[in-house]
């Protein structure tokens, strides 16, 4: 049920050209526990279904996909603020569909906001929430949600000016409207320096520069898990590599009966005889 934790939809707006805003995704309880103190807000993305469900892209993820991890993640953060997105076709057809779905959210993962993707055609729909007791963060720039019309996931304003107006006009909209921070994804920095600079809200920048007021990325994608690493991600850790030495060893010690050793048997009480090889 609904939380409220020490990071605000409020505080977090407020920190426009203040201390960078810190968030990462999460999908599930126990990293959510792992990453709530590091970070100011935990956000469940569609990018669960490529990142856990290994679909093609974000476009087949469902409301029920998305309020089931939602809720693992709000179970794990103390003080993070949780804000899970809307999937594809859960808020686009209108501003009453989109409320319908948003309570929804709020009410069975205990999230505390809501986030979706587009720029002005959006704003309607985020006034409507808005102005309703939900919190909405959006999401400008490289949509992933449209890429059957863009035909793939290239950065944004990256080989001339041309498009930076829409775009722009874009962030501006959907900051009228009412949101209080805005995913900007995959621009180059000239734009994400017009877009940040032309909003009272924070942005918050996955591959889209310093410049931005926070940063975002995909947790899988920065500790090393996924073979998908665009140019934008850095890895802080190899866990994939971790996690396959540790399967290899597992599968070498089960093999030739190494494991489970005495240390990891249960014996009778009482039962004393010598333990083979440990
Ligand atoms: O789905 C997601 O993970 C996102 C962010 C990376 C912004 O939308
Ligand atoms: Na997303």
């Amino acid at each position: 049920s609904t939380v409220i934790r020490p990071n605000t939809v409020p505080k977090l707006r407020a920190r426009k050209g203040a201390e960078p805003i810190v968030c990462l995704t999460a999908y599930t309880a126990p990293m959510a526990q792992l990453l709530d103190p590091h970070a100011d807000l935990l956000l469940v993305g569609d990018s669960l279904g490529m990142v856990l469900y290994g679909l093609p892209s974000t476009v087949p993820v469902t409301l029920d996909m998305m309020i089931a991890h939602g809720a693992a993640v709000a179970r794990g953060a103390t003080r993070a603020l949780v804000v899970v997105d809307m999937p594809f076709g859960t808020y686009e057809e209108s501003p009453q569909q989109a409320y319908r779905n948003a309570v929804r959210v709020l009410r069975e993962s205990g999230a505390s906001a809501v986030k979706l993707e587009g720029g002005a055609v959006m704003a309607e729909t985020i006034a409507f929430l808005t102005s309703r007791g939900i919190p909405v963060m959006g999401h400008v720039g490289l949509l992933p949600q449209s890429v059957n019309a863009s035909g793939g996931y290239a950065a944004l304003g990256t080989a001339d000016t041309s498009g930076w107006d829409r775009i722009i006009a874009d962030a501006v909209a959907v900051a009228e409207a009412g949101a209080f921070l805005i995913v900007v994804e995959a621009v180059s920095e000239p734009l994400a320096v017009r877009i940040t600079e032309s909003i009272a809200v924070p942005t918050i920048g996955i591959g889209a520069s310093a410049s931005c007021d926070g940063q975002v990325l995909v947790i899988d994608d920065m500790l090393g898990m996924s073979s998908r690493t665009p140019k934008f991600v850095k890895r802080y850790a190899e866990l994939g590599v971790a996690i396959g030495e540790a399967a290899g060893r597992y599968a070498e010690e089960v093999r030739s009966r190494q494991f489970p050793s005495e240390q990891y048997t249960y014996r009778l009480k009482g039962d004393n005889r010598p333990s083979d090889g440990d």
